[in-house]
């Protein structure tokens, strides 16, 4: 048959895919042209609102940069990227939950002793965090490694702060032989995902708000274990429950604690309020999961 009508275009596209070798490939390519397919039969796609996608993609393509990925935000705003990070580390294993890595990840934060503060000259309130490292049946982890970043208590993320250069609120500490961490950095605050591009276009046209809730990322990892990609969210932020990424996990959210001006919990003298955060970090065993 060579021709086709809106029911038959679908198997023919199918179809030829009969010599395509590698079985996985072909399975995924089916799916999506049935998906695909039934979207465009389901909406009875128009062909102005066709040539719009067309232009909205392009435009998606032509806002990426070596600093900026705007599909990753695409992908991260419809939700795809925690629906694959969901199937992909179920909650049911023990291990600290992942969410999204997000666009503002910079490899080679600086290797700083326990106890440093992350965030020298970065504005937002003072907080000390700590907790442990430990294997899901319990065993403290040492030199397990947290690479940790944040935006400022302002929201912006050093690379977003006009004339920054250099790293801001970043820093990687590892565990001691009891598996325990702590360093101090700010409180990060609620921010909005970049708006100036297609993708916050689309959000604006569907009526969303490109809000996050307060949150700092860390990858924690440890040698035969699973690395985790997450963030710890700050009990009682604006927008937990509509984060505009779809990132937050409840077992992420912790308690950062206020106190007055004082002693910190190092001893340091504390001349405004500060906060403090306590978690642990479970990581599956890299056996265990067949990786
Ligand atoms: C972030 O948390 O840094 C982030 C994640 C997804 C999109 C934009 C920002
Ligand atoms: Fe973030």
């Amino acid at each position: 048959m060579r021709e086709f009508d809106e029911k038959s275009i679908t198997r023919a596209v199918i179809e030829r895919l009969s010599e395509c070798g590698d079985a996985r490939f072909k399975s995924v390519m089916s799916s999506l042209v049935t998906h695909l397919h039934d979207f465009v039969r389901e909406v009875q796609l128009t062909e102005a609102e066709w040539a719009t996608a067309i232009q909205f993609l392009t435009d998606v393509g032509k806002t990426c940069t070596d600093q900026r990925q705007e599909f990753i935000l695409l992908s991260d705003t419809l939700g795809v990227s925690v629906l694959v990070i969901t199937l992909n580390h179920p909650a049911d294993q023990g291990s600290a939950e992942s969410t999204v890595l997000g666009p503002f990840y910079w490899e080679g934060a600086p290797d700083l002793p326990r106890g440093s503060n992350l965030a020298v000259g970065v504005k937002g309130e003072p907080t000390f965090y700590s907790g442990r490292v430990l294997s899901v049946d319990g065993r403290p982890l040492e030199n397990a490694l947290l690479d940790i970043w944040s935006g400022d208590g302002e929201g912006n993320y050093d690379m977003q702060i006009p004339g920054e250069t250099g790293m801001k609120a970043r820093g990687r500490i590892r565990t001691d032989g009891e598996g325990r961490y702590w360093f101090s950095s700010i409180r990060p605050t609620f921010y909005a995902v970049p708006t100036d591009g297609p993708v916050g276009r689309m959000l604006r046209k569907m009526g969303r708000h490109p809000y996050r809730p307060g949150h700092i990322h860390m990858i924690v990892s440890a040698a035969g274990y699973l690395p985790v990609t997450t963030h710890l969210f700050i009990a009682g932020s604006d927008y937990l429950d509509t984060d505009a990424v779809f990132g937050v996990k409840e077992s992420l959210v912790a308690q950062f604690d206020r106190h007055a001006p004082g002693v910190g919990p190092g001893g340091e003298r504390m001349d405004t309020p500060f906060y403090t955060v306590n978690y642990d970090f479970r990581l599956r065993p890299a056996a265990a999961s067949g990786a």
